[in-house]
């Protein structure tokens, strides 16, 4: 990552239901990228949101029995609490009921028209009215049958906007043929690039208003909506100045823009990895211009997919509630490789927390400003030539700057997180065997002592800080105890930090009681 901008976006999510776990895992990781980047002093945008139109939404409102405008907004309201509460830092708020975007939509709509990349047809097929949506072979069942889940089932003739996606399908398998970087996990790229060899045909992207109304509607035919997906996907480049009538915000957009997609292992194939790239393309996005995906797995619970069905819908409100916002998020990220799936446990969560937060770091910073205060009254000044073990510490630290730019970059904060603790326990470890506490019997042994405290406090201060991106609130608590603001990657091996001066201690991280419940 040498660019000095860096423009991450999430998915946008349904608000045809409140939010779960798996919502707040993208968010998460996706934030803690963003603060990753801003500490490596790059311009970062992070752009996330809500996307608000389509049957599924209009379909929950009217259960609920209000409109779905009203019902979009309680959603929305609950997702932006939501990362409030998780201290989620966006820079950008996609809502997709916003005029703004709806121009954008509109305007690629017709620009697509004029280059006659859009058509009109009729399709004739299956449709479910209880689903309301077109049936394909692939919903019927073993006996060849459409089951009594999709009601009943009419033959329809129905007239739609149309695509010329078959166009682009040439230049979409060449350009991943030449750039299967562009999706990481790499296993994930070559799902895609076979999708692309059994794909065929143009993509419907208008819905009649007469069976779904809540969209953006056709801007030269007013009889139709745009269908979700083509109204969602412009989010990424509506939300960010692509297109404003305001000339910076167009030159902003360009100075951000290719954009690192974060979204879920469900919407790349075809959601983004063909409607999108086609879609950008058929714009007039260059093969430079077109963006790149990191495609993470699903947070199941004990092997199964949160559903409502199966009634194992963790509520992420009550999760940050019960163990603090700061728990889920570093045991989410310590604990999940990236693009793989995995198994959510408030047991693992708990293990995680106490033995690295609350033993491993916790510890280090309690016992360093216990010994601060005992035996330096709370200021301890950086001695002229530290031990050569002291200064040893103090290397590691120094070196563990690069380990976690490395592993993040590889997209795996797993292994960012794991040199941290990896430091954390260098420095127990030196701080069993320095014994400042022994140290302290003896005044012959000043600088020792003066070394070891130098050393174990400056190693806090490197560990706190290169876990900010993944605690941000915890580590401005450890800033504030070490009254030193937290090193950035400018200015970390060249701190001209000469004093700690120790505020009265307080637990950052207390321990999780085994019997809180989820
Ligand atoms: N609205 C579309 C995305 C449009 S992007 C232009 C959508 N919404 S969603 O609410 O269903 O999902 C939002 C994101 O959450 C997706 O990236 C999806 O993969 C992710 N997750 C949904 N369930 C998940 C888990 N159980 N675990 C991890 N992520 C999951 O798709």
């Amino acid at each position: 990552m040498n660019r000095p901008s860096i423009f991450i976006t999430t998915a946008i999510d349904y608000t045809n239901a409140p939010p779960h776990l798996g919502h707040a895992y993208e968010k998460i990781l996706a934030d803690c990228y963003a603060r990753h980047y801003r500490q490596r002093g790059k311009a970062v945008f992070f752009l996330t949101g809500v996307d608000q139109h389509g049957q599924k939404v209009q379909q929950a409102a009217s259960r609920a029995g209000i409109p779905p405008a009203s019902y979009a907004s309680q959603i929305t309201e609950l997702f932006r609490q939501l990362w409030q509460k998780l201290d989620i830092s966006y820079d950008g708020w996609a809502e997709t009921t916003h005029p703004t975007h709806k121009k954008v939509v509109q305007n690629i709509l017709s620009q697509l028209l004029n280059q006659n990349d859009l058509y009109k047809a009729e399709h004739s097929g299956f449709y479910s009215v209880r689903q309301e949506q077109f049936l394909t072979d692939k919903e019927r069942n073993e006996k060849g049958e459409f089951g009594p889940e999709w009601g009943e089932v009419i033959e329809l003739v129905e007239e739609n906007w149309y695509f010329r996606l078959s166009n682009y399908r040439q230049w979409l398998a060449s350009f991943l043929d030449n750039h299967p970087d562009c999706v990481f996990p790499p296993f994930r790229s070559v799902e895609l690039r076979n999708a692309i060899n059994k794909t065929s045909g143009d993509l419907c992207i208008s819905r009649p208003k007469s069976r779904l109304s809540w969209g953006i509607e056709f801007p030269f035919d007013n009889s139709f909506v745009t269908y979700v997906w083509f109204d969602a996907l412009i989010n990424y480049i509506s939300f960010a100045g692509f297109r404003s009538d305001d000339p910076s915000e167009v030159s902003s957009f360009w100075s951000r823009w290719p954009a690192l997609h974060i979204i879920g292992k469900d919407i790349l194939v075809p959601a983004h990895g063909i409607y999108w790239l086609t879609m950008l393309k058929a714009i007039g996005f260059s093969d430079d211009q077109m963006p790149s995906f990191l495609v993470h797995g699903y947070i199941n619970i004990a092997g199964e997919k949160m559903s409502k069905t199966l009634g194992n819908v963790v509520d992420p409100f009550r999760l940050s509630e019960n163990y603090g916002a700061g728990a889920l998020r570093y045991y989410l990220m310590a604990e999940c490789i990236c693009g793989q799936d995995m198994d959510f446990s408030t047991e693992r969560l708990t293990l995680r927390y106490n033995s690295e937060l609350a033993n491993g770091l916790g510890n280090l910073l309690n016992r360093t400003a216990n010994m601060v205060r005992r035996y330096r009254n709370g200021t301890l000044i950086r001695p002229p030539s530290p031990t050569p073990q002291a200064n040893s510490l103090i290397s590691q630290a120094i070196q563990t700057w690069q380990s976690v730019a490395a592993s993040m970059d590889a997209f795996k904060p797993q292994e960012a997180i794991a040199s941290i603790f990896s430091l954390v326990d260098s420095a127990n470890k030196f701080a069993e065997a320095e014994s400042p506490w022994k140290l302290a019997k003896d005044p012959t042994q000043s600088h020792r002592l003066d070394s070891a405290l130098w050393a174990m406090a400056l190693t806090s201060l490197h560990a706190a800080s290169l876990l900010s991106p993944f605690l941000p609130n915890e580590t401005q608590k450890i800033a504030a105890q070490l009254q030193s603001p937290l090193l950035t990657y400018s200015n970390h091996s060249s701190s001209q930090q000469d004093c700690f001066q120790f505020a009265e201690p307080q637990p950052v991280f207390p321990r999780i009681e085994t019997n809180t419940t989820s």
